[in-house]
């Protein structure tokens, strides 16, 4: 199997220590914008933050970093998104792009949401036109289930059209 099929993705907690790593891979408009929630530019203090929130973890609310090599590349987690819905949410630092992280992370999230004990089925949604997030979901049995509209209140007040996605479990 070649790397780029299997990349040595590993998910682990936050760590205080991630902020600078997080302001440095996040402070990009082509990462930010196809979030829903991650504010446009991204400071040290929107990390500190995020990395105060995700401390406290709880029920269907999960987050862990994506780390290759022991370097954390991105992001993966479960919880309410803006507008109130719980969605699956990723993402991965534009230089490593392309080398199959963010399909192996997403696939190693939903198993670690089984060993959690998180059951039911996992809500996704991608702006329009992001097919890079619409492959990622569908090589992991996500299923298109219709169009919509996202909000990124983080960003802007602009409505964007969406597809949302389903995975049964
Ligand atoms: C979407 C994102 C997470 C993908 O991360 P990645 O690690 O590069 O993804 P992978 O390498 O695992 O897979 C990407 C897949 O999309 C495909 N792809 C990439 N760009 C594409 C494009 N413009 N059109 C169609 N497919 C594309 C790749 O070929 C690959 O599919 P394949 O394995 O069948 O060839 C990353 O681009 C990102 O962080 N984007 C910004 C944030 C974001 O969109 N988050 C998701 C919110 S729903």
């Amino acid at each position: 199997m070649s790397a780029r099929s299997n990349p040595d993705v590993q998910l682990r907690r936050y760590q205080l220590d991630d902020a600078d790593r997080l302001a440095l891979l996040l402070n990009d408009p082509d990462v930010t914008a196809m979030t829903s929630s991650v504010p446009f530019p991204y400071a040290r203090s929107d990390a500190e933050a995020f990395l105060s929130d995700v401390r406290n973890e709880s029920g269907r609310k999960v987050s862990r970093a994506i780390t290759l090599d022991d370097v954390l590349v991105g992001g993966v987690g479960l919880g309410p998104r803006p507008g109130g819905a719980e969605e699956i949410g990723y993402w991965v630092g534009k230089p490593h792009w392309g080398k199959g992280i963010a399909s192996a992370a997403v696939g190693a999230f939903v198993a670690l949401l089984d060993d959690l004990g998180v059951t039911g089925s996992i809500n996704a949604q991608t702006v329009a036109g992001n097919e890079a997030s619409q492959r990622v979901l569908i090589k992991n049995g996500f299923v298109y289930v219709g169009d919509g509209e996202c909000i990124t209140p983080a960003r802007d007040t602009a409505k964007k059209p969406s597809k949302r996605y389903v995975l049964e479990r």
